[in-house]
């Protein structure tokens, strides 16, 4: 199968994987229903970005899986109820509520659990987009992101603890609390006005001041909660820079906590890669190339040499041009080699069908994928 953007849906193509709208609910479209006129509609209507299609180009080759099905629906009610719960806290002051965070605590263990199991994988994060809502989708696929890099990053380079002692034990222990702090990164964008989250075009120098007040905004919503003061950290400085050119405090360096500098490369990476209201999805590896060469101005160096290592530029199902014109579809990406993917070739250099074969890229040095600008 193959991930198909919606406005390059054709009618007949055979839809490969239930797509949900929303992901606690029933699928929009069902494994092997055909795409209609009215079809293509309905998934526009719902912001579903892309679908995965069967044909017989695309046979064997199958999406890498990061969260299954039922954590992704788990994850999404858990998420949506800490933001249904979050403008009660906000006018009122009152604590969120218990069950809520509980509830969050627990998804995070299972997204952990899944994360946990793939340490060794390519990340390939192609086959989270499919809640619904930007917030929820984005939410998810940052806290799956953040916590494959956060376990990477510990494990990697170490984590200081509160006596500035660098120590590479109980990384694991400290997941929870990235994982919380991931989910509800983007919870005080409850006190931005809905214009200014939704507006097609770029912000006024006022509409920016108001979105630079969600970071502290979501402290003030987590502030009673039973919420760690680590998860506040991924909150508060999420969109600090390295280089002290971020919000709000505008620190630098190991003066902004592990955890946030980790959520930003997550929150960028999703974002850039992601439809928004005012431009469409980058491919994701022009996103990749971009956190790449923003390492030690804009991001964290250490959280990107892992992300380099880890994160997929051109994952499993992505369509690609290579060198000598040809085109086709990739068939898997190995963790040691993410950059020079295993490829198989289904049209020459005229865009004439031919029989499909498989090239491995890391074994062809003069072939090379061509980006998309
Ligand atoms: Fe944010």
């Amino acid at each position: 199968m193959r991930r198909v953007p919606v406005d390059q849906l054709k009618t007949g193509d055979r839809v490969a994987k239930d797509v949900y709208a929303d992901p606690a609910g029933l699928p929009l479209l069902k494994a092997g229903i055909r795409i209609s006129d009215s079809y293509r509609e309905s998934l526009k209507r719902a912001e579903v970005p892309a679908v995965w299609v069967d044909d017989g180009l695309s046979k064997g080759i199958e999406p890498l899986e990061v969260l299954s099905e039922q954590t992704k629906r788990r994850a999404t009610l858990a998420i949506r109820d800490a933001f249904r719960d979050g403008p009660t806290t906000l006018v009122t002051g009152k604590d969120m509520p218990d069950k809520t965070v509980r509830e969050m605590i627990d998804v995070v263990d299972l997204i952990i659990d899944e994360v946990a199991q793939n340490v060794d994988a390519a990340l390939a994060l192609n086959d989270l987009a499919n809640a619904d809502g930007y917030t929820l989708k984005h939410s998810l696929a940052v806290t799956t992101l953040g916590l494959s890099l956060g376990l990477r990053v510990m494990q990697r380079y170490g984590w200081f603890d509160a006596k500035d002692k660098l120590r590479f034990d109980d990384v694991h222990g400290r997941l929870p609390a990235l994982g919380v702090g991931l989910l509800v990164h983007d919870i005080g964008k409850l006190a931005v006005p809905p214009e200014i989250l939704q507006k097609p075009g770029p912000l006024t120098p006022e509409e920016w001041v108001a979105m630079k007040t969600h970071p502290m905004e979501g402290v003030r919503i987590l502030q009673h909660a039973t919420v760690s003061p680590l998860s506040r950290a991924v909150v508060r400085s999420h969109h600090e820079q390295w280089n002290g050119a971020g919000y709000p405090a505008g620190i630098a360096g190991s003066k902004i906590h592990q955890f946030a500098r980790v959520a930003a490369v997550a929150d960028v990476f999703d974002a850039l890669t992601s439809d928004r209201h005012y431009r469409k999805a980058w491919p994701v590896q022009k996103a990749w190339r971009f956190i790449i060469e923003r390492s030690g101005t804009h991001f964290d160096p250490e959280v990107v040499n892992v992300f380099k290592s880890s994160v997929a530029p051109y994952p499993p199902g992505t369509d690609v041009t290579l060198s000598n014109g040809t085109m086709g579809i990739v068939k898997d990406v190995r963790p040691d080699k993410l950059t020079t993917p295993l490829v198989r070739v289904v049209f020459d250099a005229t865009g004439a069908e031919i029989a499909p074969q498989e090239i491995d890229l890391s074994e062809t040095p003069g072939l090379t994928i061509i980006d998309e600008a």
